[in-house]
Order: structure tokens, then sequence, then C-alpha cells
């Protein structure tokens, strides 16, 4: 048995496609029950860091371990495991346009349960409540807004009651007003139910109302990685700049 203190711990992860590089050694963790936020400028290699995390690519080097266990060393039945452990919430949301609400949030019930039909529907409803969504259970996405599609999203990602939840820019392209709408329900996340979340985000107003805990990635490279309050008195000029825009 590994022992961990986070329950998401990379260490000298290498990576990068074909053979060019895009993470340097990056050494990060996110600690169990806080909101964990992954920033830096566009291409800097947020969105890589979190396929990895779902072991969407596998590194050139370096370990992951999620739950204390080292993924790049599972086999496909250990590693779906710990899979379902994981709701994960695409950058566009990312809802199959042909079916329902509802028969989008059941997807993961369907896929990894055995429950019949209508706990399936009793369970979808709990989750559209919790995302307050529960009037638009029949609707379909195009009927929805962005801000509802993303609620959607939220509210199957969460499905099977993850103890850990990955994003990718939940709130890209929703007015602040919505966002802030969005960044309360991470919040309830962590709050009432005990997750453990770690979003990709450079929205400098959002990540000061949730994070707990800041990865700032620079070309590849971690520059921070630690407690927001520590963040901005680390003494990291791009660092300060960043946070100074908001
Ligand atoms: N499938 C791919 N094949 C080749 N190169 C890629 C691929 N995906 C990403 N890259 C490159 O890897 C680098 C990091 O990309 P990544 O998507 O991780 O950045 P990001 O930090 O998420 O950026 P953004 O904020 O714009 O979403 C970029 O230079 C990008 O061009
Ligand atoms: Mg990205």
């Amino acid at each position: 048995m590994n022992e961990s203190r986070h329950i998401v711990e990379v260490s000298d992860l290498t990576s990068g496609y074909e053979d060019i590089r895009v993470l340097d050694n990056v050494s990060i963790h996110a600690p169990s029950n806080q909101i964990t936020i992954i920033l830096g400028s566009s291409g800097c290699g947020k969105t890589t860091l979190l396929k990895h995390l779902i072991r969407l690519l596998q590194p050139w080097s370096g370990s992951i371990r999620l739950f204390g266990q080292e993924i790049t060393e599972l086999d496909e039945p250990e590693f779906n495991t710990i899979l379902r452990k994981i709701g994960v919430m695409f950058q566009n949301g990312a809802l199959l346009g042909s079916m329902s609400v509802a028969e989008n949030v059941s997807i993961p019930l369907e896929q990894h349960t055995d429950l019949n039909d209508e706990i399936i529907r009793k369970l979808v409803e709990i989750k559209l409540d919790l995302v307050e969504l529960g009037h638009a259970i029949d609707r379909y996405p195009s009927e929805l807004s962005g801000g509802m599609r993303k609620r959607a999203a939220l509210a199957r990602a969460i499905a099977l009651d993850p103890p850990l939840l990955f994003g990718d820019e939940p709130s890209a392209g929703l007015d602040p007003v919505t966002s802030a709408g969005l960044d309360e329900l991470i919040l309830k996340m962590r709050d009432q139910l005990g997750m453990t979340v770690v979003l990709v985000s450079h929205e400098v107003a959002s990540i000061k109302r949730i994070a707990d805990h800041v990865i700032f990635l620079d070309r590849g490279k971690v520059l921070f990685c630690g407690p927001l309050k520590e963040a901005r008195s680390a003494g990291i000029q791009k660092v300060d700049d960043f946070f100074s825009k908001g």
C-alpha cells in the first residue's frame, strides 16, 4: 500500500505530444476536501495536465497518484474503479444533443450501476434539484441556456457521487452573474458533499471566490503550488501580475 497525504499527487511529470515537451518536471498536489484551481496562460499545459489525471495521456516519465494509487501502473479494470470515483466536466459541457437532460444525467448511472429505471429517474431528479435544474429535466440541450447546460453537465459529473471532481474551464463563456452562480454550486460540492475539486480556470474573480489551493503553470513548469493565501505573498512576479488583474 502506498500512503499519500493528498487525494491527487503528481511527481516529476514530464510529457508532451509527439516529441514536443509540454509539461516539464511537474510536481503538484490537490488537498482533500478543498478546491484546487490550475491556472496559467493559454497553451501552458493546463488541459494536458488534467488529461493526465484521467489517463487520457501517458507520461514520458513521472508519477501520478489518485487516492494513493499510481494510476500509470494500473490495468484497465483497476483504473476503471478509480474512474468511477471521479466526476469530469468537459470544457463545453459536452451534453449529447439527441438526449434529454434526464437521459444525459443518467448516462453514468446506466453505465456503472444495475439500478432500475425508476430509481435512476429518482437519482437524476435529486442531482438536478441540487444544481437547481429540476424544472428542465425533460428538456433537450438545445433548449437550455449556456449556464443551464453547464449545470446539467455538473449534475451528470456528480451522478455517481464521486469524491473527486475535475473540470476544464467550467465557467468559460458565461456572463459574470451566471459564472458566480456556478461558483456557488462548486462551493456547495465542497461544503455539503465533501468533494475534492480540481478545476482549470483563468478567471481571476472566480479564482478569488472559490480557490483554497492554486497551481500556477508557466510554459509547462510549476511556478507555484500551494494555498491561495500564500500565492499572493510568495514574491513571484508572474503570480502577482495575474492576481492584480482581478
Ligand atoms: N493533441 C495535441 N497534439 C499536439 N499538441 C497539442 C495537443 N494538445 C495540446 N497541444 C499543445 O500543447 C500545449 C499545451 O496545450 P494545453 O491544451 O494543455 O494548454 P492550456 O493551458 O489548456 O491552454 P488553454 O488555456 O488555451 O486551454 C500547447 O502548445 C498546444 O498547442
Ligand atoms: Mg485548456
